[in-house]
């Protein structure tokens, strides 16, 4: 027999308006949890979110010798780095988030040696570790793949001249991580510039990282000998922020998202307000409402540019906009693994291995769908929806929200992994999602 399964059962209930607060954002949090393993005395991470990831990171930690106490009353998390003894971090920890692979600059400055599982994250596309291991083979690690991860040895780090083949925001934090500590400078080039690189950049320079930032995507990095252990509250979550505004459009209701600022979210905040909306905003809250939403292309882009994990929300809302909408994926190569279930919902979503927009585009040649024509506005009807990864499963949400009836979701481990409590913030908008056990 089946075992059950945990799901939502999301009663739709017409528009939603109120307020939601949201937490630091999950991929700024983790990469701060491992910056703190380069001081020399305690880090306290403030603001944090309540998420799976997290506490995947912090058992981590814990494998390699860190101390790590989750305040959840005070929203913190103390890191003590000092009792760090073992390079290893075990290989059960395969595949379940991106942050084994950044733990390696940090092992190798303090241990000499260390061996990460295989990073994991959503099924978004491949995913390759190559630029990571570019820059750890660039600043002196000798570097095995073994089937089972990743081992590193180097006596010291050295700087190094990296010029990534793409602005990557892992690969970016990686060469950040091990630069700080490394001997000599290191200037990294084709940088990713995301609020949260920019913020974990600030981070260590808190901790007392010599760095500087360049407008033409340049990092320049002095290694020096020690880090401090510092204090930061995280920015609030550009993804959950965006993704609870477009719960108030899609519904024809109003949402406002406090604990986000509005320079974190430009482009975001233009493309809906070219599609209609109407925002206010004020130093601490956005809100957005809509009377008439019409359609748009877009294409996803690194910072500053349209951020891939905005696009799934914003697909589900084309289809309660009017007109035919086009959405190009630049980014991840597999990232409409969500569109057929909208449209079994009734959404019209036609997707293309041709690229419909104007970015080069790297995925050439990929049998995955890069671009989605939608055609609005459709009435969606609710349904079993089975989760595909966390930005995916929220524009289920959303269209479940939409919809007439009750829609079942599966796979909600995916959200739970990184939304901070989604089933009490949709309650405070007016959704109701009750969570249950789905024996089908
Ligand atoms: N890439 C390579 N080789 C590498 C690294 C990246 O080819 O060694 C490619 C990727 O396959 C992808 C592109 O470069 O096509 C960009 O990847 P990037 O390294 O920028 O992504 P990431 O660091 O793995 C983070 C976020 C993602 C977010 C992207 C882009 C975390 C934990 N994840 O991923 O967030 O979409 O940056 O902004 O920070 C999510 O939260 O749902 C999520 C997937």
């Amino acid at each position: 027999m089946q075992q059950p399964q945990k799901a939502w059962r999301v009663e739709p209930n017409g528009p939603l308006v109120g307020n939601v607060a949201v937490r630091g954002s999950k991929n700024g949090v983790t990469k701060h949890m491992v910056a703190a393993m380069l001081g020399n005395s305690p880090s306290r991470i403030e603001n944090a979110p309540e998420i799976g990831d997290i506490d995947i990171t912090a058992q981590m930690l814990e494998a390699v010798g860190c101390e790590v106490h989750l305040d959840a009353e005070a929203s913190a998390i103390d890191i003590e780095p000092r009792s760090m003894g073992r390079g290893h971090v075990p290989v059960h920890f395969s595949g379940l988030n991106r942050i084994p692979i950044l733990m390696v600059g940090p092992l190798l400055h303090h241990i000499g040696e260390a061996f990460v599982p295989m990073v994991g994250g959503d099924d978004i596309g491949a995913r390759p570790i190559d630029f990571h291991v570019g820059v750890l083979e660039a600043m002196g690690a000798d570097i095995q793949i073994l089937p089972e991860g990743l081992e590193a040895k180097a006596a010291r780090l050295h700087g190094a001249h990296i010029e990534l083949p793409y602005p990557s925001v892992g690969a970016t934090e990686n060469a950040l991580l091990c630069a700080v500590l490394a001997k000599g400078q290191t200037i990294i080039d084709n940088a990713a510039v995301e609020p949260e690189v920019i913020e974990l950049a600030l981070f260590l320079q808190r901790m007392g990282a010599v760095i500087e930032m360049r407008p033409d995507r340049r990092f320049i990095i002095e290694g020096v000998d020690e880090l401090e252990g510092a204090e930061h509250k995280l920015q609030g979550d550009r993804l959950e922020t965006f993704s609870y505004l477009v719960a108030g459009l899609i519904t024809g209701g109003e949402v406002t998202v406090h604990g986000c600022r509005q320079d974190r979210l430009v482009t975001a905040i233009s493309t809906l307000h070219r599609m209609g909306a109407r925002f206010t905003i004020t130093d601490t809250s956005i809100s957005a409402r809509a009377d008439h939403l019409t359609s748009a292309a877009v294409e996803t882009n690194t910072h500053p540019g349209f951020m891939t994990d905005w696009q799934s929300p914003l697909v589900a809302l084309f289809t309660q906009c009017h007109g035919l909408s086009v959405m190009h994926e630049t980014v991840y190569e597999n990232r409409f693994p969500y569109v057929p279930a909208l449209n079994e919902m009734g959404a019209e979503i036609e997707l293309f291995t041709q690229p419909l927009g104007g970015t080069y585009n790297r995925f050439t040649g990929s049998t995955h769908p890069c671009s989605a024509v939608v055609k609005g506005p459709t009435r969606l009807q609710g349904r079993h929806l089975e989760v595909p990864d966390i930005r995916g499963g929220f524009a289920h949400v959303l269209a479940a929200a939409a919809a007439d009836g009750q829609s079942i979701i599966t796979g909600v481990h995916h959200l739970e992994r990184g939304y901070h409590r989604p089933v009490e913030a949709f309650a405070a908008i007016g959704l109701s999602i009750e969570r249950v056990d789905y024996e089908g």
